[in-house]
């Protein structure tokens, strides 16, 4: 044998499950946990069988920083998980869907519509709606749902910075849109028979008809030469101009895509933070100090919203224990060695950035909710790749900024208006994982009293 061959590269190791069902319960069941017990047995490397289906993954520091080099970036795509929405919407292409050039274009062209610009100067008018929002779905005496009242929040402020009218008659229907899109088409949670369902099929109708009729106002504003510098005015003249790159048959998709973005992804991540708040009062008495102080000041700017220590760190200790996003999926585009095992062509895989979230030697007593470890000199996320709640690489949340800013704007905002308490008092979250590990829809607090 000739003794300078390379070692030929293994299968990663595949994680034991159950007869029939592999490892399905367990990931559905809490798949954080899942991905790091895997990759404290496995190593970063592993594949998993859920039914008869084998996904190939990657995960830890490791996977988080392949996706940011430019193997990471030539070995993935994102295509497969993404084209079961595209045909379901007869479009050709979503964002989330394409990769190399293509995806560098469509995200130029919707960078200034999602980025910090749109809301810079209109932190004043995003509390009065959020005010509005306050003052409908959460009053004294009554129990919220705490998901479904941050759902309509969130849309209502979505929709006013980023298309400038907010649709909340839909937004039931955007929400069991994605629910059914995410679980039977992206993520593949649920068979595809479940898209039979009258209830998604009404869903889908409505959300089409939300489209249209945004591309009847963008039409009718072109035509009067008024195109808005918005993200809605940016991709209709993009359309306009370069049908090649959003066809008509992908306008309903792109213009709705914002509330498929936002909704879930900030909803879960603020009901996760309206929980921890109220489960350690040290947090909440720092939160409301916070907050007070915030909105004693005349008006307010990004640079206040920017120097919250406390709700900053409260959010950013909820992203890290409540990832609304534990995997992401790609498909490998070629063979790839991955720290020594072969990943093949084709496969699917899991990309585990939300690891190390979980990892004591990133984050000491990772169990612990601790919303100081952000603050210099800890600042115990800003190692390479040990923290990923927008993502990583060429798919980083492209709403991150408005999502910065958003989050403690609502929150400060709440808090410093409510005198809240969990229902019951002693409530323990109950979590779901589809579409989008958050908390569960049942999640509900007691408005005691107003604060101011
Ligand atoms: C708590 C808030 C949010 C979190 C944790 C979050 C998380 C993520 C993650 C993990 C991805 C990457 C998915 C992947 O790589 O497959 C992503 C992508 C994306 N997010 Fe967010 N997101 C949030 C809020 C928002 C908001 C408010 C918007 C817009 C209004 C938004 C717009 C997008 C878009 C457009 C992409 C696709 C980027 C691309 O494919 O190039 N996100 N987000």
């Amino acid at each position: 044998m000739d003794a300078l061959a390379p070692t030929p590269l293994l299968d990663p190791p595949l994680v034991r499950g159950a007869p029939i069902v592999g490892s399905a319960f367990d990931l559905a069941r809490d798949p954080a946990r899942f991905f790091v017990n895997a990759y404290r047995k496995h190593g970063p490397a592993f594949r998993v069988r859920v039914f008869n289906k084998t996904y190939g993954c990657i995960a830890g520091v490791e996977a988080a920083n392949f996706l940011t080099t430019r193997e990471g970036r030539e070995s993935l795509r994102s295509k497969e998980f993404w084209q079961g929405l595209v045909e379901e919407y007869g479009a050709s292409r979503t964002l989330t869907g394409e990769d190399g050039e293509i995806h560098q274009k469509l995200r130029g062209i919707m960078r200034r519509g999602y980025s910090r610009e749109a809301i810079a100067g209109r932190y004043n008018e995003l509390v009065t709606i959020t005010d509005r929002a306050i003052a409908r779905d959460w009053k004294v005496g009554e129990t919220i749902p705490v998901v479904t009242a941050l759902q309509y929040m969130v849309v209502e402020q979505l929709g006013d910075i980023l298309t400038g009218s907010a649709p909340l008659e839909y937004v039931k229907d955007i929400r069991t849109n994605i629910l059914y899109i995410l679980n039977c088409l992206v993520t593949r949670q649920r068979p595809k028979f479940f898209l039979w369902d009258p209830r998604y099929q009404r869903a889908k109708a409505r959300v089409n008809e939300l489209g249209q009729s945004m591309i009847a106002d963008m039409q009718a504003r072109a035509a009067r030469g008024e195109l808005p510098a918005n993200l809605l005015g940016d991709i209709f003249r993009t359309h306009q101009q370069r049908p090649d790159l959003i066809p008509a048959s992908d306008l309903v998709l792109t213009l709705t895509g914002p509330y498929v973005a936002g909704l879930d992804t900030v909803a879960n991540t603020t009901s996760s933070f309206v929980y921890r708040a109220l489960k350690h009062p040290e947090v909440l008495a720092r939160v409301q100090a916070e907050a007070d102080a915030l909105f004693a000041k005349p008006s307010i700017d990004e640079a206040d919203l920017l120097a919250l220590p406390a709700i900053n760190g409260c959010i950013n200790e909820t992203m890290r224990l409540h990832p609304i996003a534990v995997a992401q999926m790609r498909t490998a585009t070629r063979d790839f060695d991955f720290q020594g095992y072969l990943i093949r062509a084709g496969q699917m895989l899991f990309i585990g950035t939300s690891v190390p979230h979980f990892m004591e030697e990133y984050f000491p007593n990772p169990e612990k909710f601790d919303i100081d470890r952000y603050e210099k000199p800890r600042a115990e996320h800003l190692r390479p790749g040990v923290y990923s709640p927008f993502g990583r690489g060429p798919h980083t949340c492209l709403g991150k900024t408005i999502a910065d800013m958003l989050m403690p704007l609502s929150m400060a905002r709440l808090f410093h208006k409510l005198d809240m308490e969990l229902s019951p008092p002693d409530y323990v979250l109950k979590t779901k994982t589809a579409p989008t590990p958050g908390p569960s829809m049942k999640f509900e607090i007691r408005v005691k009293g107003l604060r101011k």
